[in-house]
């Protein structure tokens, strides 16, 4: 008698980012090409678990061509977590744990095992479902790069390259006009993709949310150039800065279904800087650029890197582990530590004092 052959889910959850069809791929390719297993695309993250129709074979065919392209094949959404699931009822938002249908979805499509391409609240959410005993191998991603098990997850480096390119064309406008350009960018509650990218763009100052600043040390720097002959200055604020004593500004507010939507500080900053400094300010919301478009060839190759180690950790039996980068090495990590501990910016670590160096001002008056 023939053994069937495996059978794997795969979806992408939370955020879209660039290098998700990378893992995709390589996944397939992994699975279906070398080993013979079948691969089944869930679609929509977890969504696809709980609404009819949104499942399909992957095979060579429907990698094939995607690897330079932005976006995921198989859709996403954050908003679809089986245990807090959102509806509107005659309309009235009623949130129910659905986590047993999907348990049944995952039951009839008779997966032997779903990798999780997401970043922490979809691995989260595949942690919940392997404790529920589902055979789960998480593979992490978003262009915040805070997910604490893994040096660096695939999309940042992209959203880096994007965001040091936009200080690039802001200096040039900023030089022109002598003013103040501020370029607001992503990163929910850490300043990872504001450091990067400040530093590469040559940006004047940098607020993120690890160190909180005050406006008063922030004009301090302006003058400052001013006096040593700068016309112009350029800034980068990440969406989680907050000011001293302060609360970060949202779009929409954290619920049971989904996180908070962070945005704004960038204009408020520039509010105050125009009331205090004498140059004209400006302000540009970078926003989901960051997480459109190809990918760069890092994230290419990480992203392949990922794709093919989630299905060699699946054959060797792994659920319940995480595929990482750490010290140049792709290793496997418990998903409960992988998603236990948010990475954020070492205040005093080796990349501020380099922008500290470079005379940046973190508006915290050092
Ligand atoms: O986590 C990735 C991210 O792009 C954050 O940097 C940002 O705060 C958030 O997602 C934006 O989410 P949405 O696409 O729902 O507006």
């Amino acid at each position: 008698m023939t053994r069937r052959a495996a059978r794997l889910g795969i979806l992408t959850g939370g955020g879209d980012c660039p290098g998700l069809n990378a893992v995709l791929r390589a996944a397939v390719k992994a699975a279906v090409g070398d080993l013979g297993w079948e691969v089944v695309g869930i679609e929509d993250g977890f969504e696809g678990l709980l609404v009819p129709d949104k499942v399909r074979q992957l095979s060579h065919a429907e990698v094939r061509g995607i690897l330079p392209r932005g976006g995921t094949i198989l859709g996403t959404t954050n908003r679809g977590n089986p245990f807090a699931y959102k509806t509107v009822r005659e309309g009235q938002v009623v949130v129910e744990d659905r986590s047993a249908d999907a348990l049944r979805s995952i039951g009839e499509l008779g997966l032997d095992g779903l990798i999780v391409i997401g970043g922490d609240g979809s691995l989260k959410i595949g942690y919940e479902f392997s404790r529920l005993g589902v055979p789960v191998v998480g593979v992490p991603k978003t262009i915040d790069n805070d997910l604490s098990a893994t040096d660096v997850t695939f999309g940042f480096d992209t959203a880096v390259v994007t965001a040091t390119e936009a200080l690039d064309r802001l200096h040039t406008t900023a030089e022109s006009h002598h003013r103040v350009m501020i370029l607001e960018v992503m990163g929910r509650t850490v300043g990872w993709i504001a450091l990067h990218a400040g530093i590469a763009g040559g940006a004047d100052a940098i607020l993120i949310p690890e160190i909180p600043f005050s406006i008063q040390h922030i004009c301090d720097k302006l003058h400052d150039r001013v006096a040593h002959g700068a016309k112009f200055s350029i800034m980068v604020v990440a969406e989680g800065a907050t000011p001293i004593g302060g609360e970060m500004v949202m779009q929409e507010a954290l619920s049971r279904y989904r996180e908070a939507r962070l945005g704004g500080i960038g204009q408020r900053v520039g509010e105050e800087l125009a009331a205090r400094v004498a140059q004209e300010v400006r302000v540009t919301v970078l926003g989901h650029l960051q997480r459109g478009g190809s990918p760069t060839a890092f994230d290419r190759l990480l992203g392949t890197r990922f794709g093919a180690a989630a299905v060699r950790v699946a054959a060797a039996g792994g659920w319940g582990r995480m595929v990482a980068l750490q010290g140049g090495e792709i290793v496997d990590v418990a998903l409960e530590d992988a998603v236990g501990q948010l990475k954020s910016v070492p205040p005093n670590g080796e990349l501020v004092r380099t922008a500290r160096a470079m005379g940046v001002s973190f508006g915290d008056g050092r």
